[in-house]
């Protein structure tokens, strides 16, 4: 019998890339989609099947994570054996314009998964997409082992998410599990992370559409890894006989200054002639360093990150420029890297 699973979050980045793992491995995967005005499904519409086709292998469903009622009667219909819960309100300088929705989405909503897993009386495995910015403030290398010192409201969300999922697996004995991913980017990564702005902005700039790119801080030292990567990592932690927390990274990082010149350098350019800064990109209180150490899940999953982030950066520009071209001459392109 084939296996199923329910992803929260599957038309974010993480989400698409992690529908195409779980589908190439027979999977029935159910979509979490919120209710939106427009279309927000753009990551996945290539995976798209028609809801009239029987034996659909991706079915999407319309819930929130606000509404815990929904998620109750959901997972008692679907009984999936697997459960990621990857949505979430995910950007780290909104959650400072959005304190208390971040709280209830990012924080909330972890929580009132759980507990739906264990109001319905189901038996899954659930993975929490945990994040480096619990660390925050505590200084680098950051494993398993380091304190949270988080350092926005995202951070704080996350920390209780985390808290919560370790709870229910020693209250009720539930297989849950952490995943401290550090940042993991991809020509799918949401146009407001800082890669990703910089990767359309440089692409737009040898295109000849733009000639300025506003930035925040610079000095801002993260450790980038590549998403479909990381996203076979959240795979295995589900597959283990035990469950266990392991941090995800390369162990590899660079400064924003550094992701811009090997960035700007793939068309021949000096960024320093393109950046200005803008205030209202820095956040209230910074993060300076996230450097993981991801020496557990090696040793005890076998997972090892190939991509380390100055190849990142060029497959990412290189991703825009082949977009905005077909863009421009009316081609249709879809992104599947
Ligand atoms: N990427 C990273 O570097 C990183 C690192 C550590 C942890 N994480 C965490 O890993 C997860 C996946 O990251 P990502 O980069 O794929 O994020 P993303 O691209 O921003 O995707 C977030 C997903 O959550 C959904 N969502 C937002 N609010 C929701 C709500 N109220 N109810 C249900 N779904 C909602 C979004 O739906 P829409 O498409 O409708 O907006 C989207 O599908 C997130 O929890 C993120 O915080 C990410």
């Amino acid at each position: 019998m084939s296996k199923s699973a329910l992803i929260t979050g599957i038309t974010g980045q993480d989400g698409s890339y992690l529908t195409e793992l779980l589908l190439s491995k027979g999977y029935t995967v159910h979509g979490l989609v919120r209710r939106s005005s427009s279309f927000n499904t753009g990551r996945i519409d290539h995976l798209y099947e028609d809801p009239h086709e029987e034996n659909r292998s991706l079915v999407l469903h319309h819930a929130d994570l606000s509404d815990g009622v929904a998620m109750v009667n959901l997972l008692r219909d679907l009984r999936p054996d697997e459960v990621y819960n990857l949505g979430a309100q995910s950007h780290v300088r909104v959650s400072f314009d959005s304190p208390l929705y971040t709280g209830d989405v990012t924080g909330m909503g972890t929580l009132r998964l759980l507990e739906a897993i264990r109001a319905s009386g189901i038996d899954t495995r659930i993975y929490q997409a945990s994040s480096s910015e619990m660390f925050g403030a505590a200084p680098p290398p950051q494993n398993e082992h380091t304190p949270f010192h988080p350092r926005s409201p995202y951070g704080c969300a996350k920390v209780f998410g985390y808290w919560a999922t370790v709870n229910y697996r020693e209250a009720y004995d539930l297989f849950a599990v952490n995943g401290i991913l550090f940042n993991h980017e991809s020509p799918r990564r949401g146009e407001t992370f800082v890669t990703r702005k910089i990767s359309r902005a440089v692409a737009r700039i040898h295109a000849g559409l733009q000639d300025t790119l506003y930035l925040g801080n610079l000095e801002a030292v993260r450790d980038w890894g590549y998403a479909p990567e990381y996203v076979e990592a959240m795979w295995r932690m589900l597959q283990h006989d035990t469950p266990d927390d392991y941090v995800v990274a390369t162990g590899e990082a660079g400064t924003v200054r550094a992701f811009l010149t090997e960035a700007f350098a793939v068309v021949g350019r000096d960024w320093r002639e393109h950046v200005e800064f803008d205030a209202k990109y820095e956040r209230p209180s910074e993060v300076d360093a996230l450097i993981g150490d991801a020496g557990k899940i090696e040793t005890v999953l076998g997972w090892k990150p190939t991509v380390l982030w100055p190849d990142l950066a060029r497959l990412m520009v290189q991703a825009d420029i082949s977009a905005l071209e077909a863009e421009l001459t009316g081609a249709t392109v879809r992104i599947d890297r």
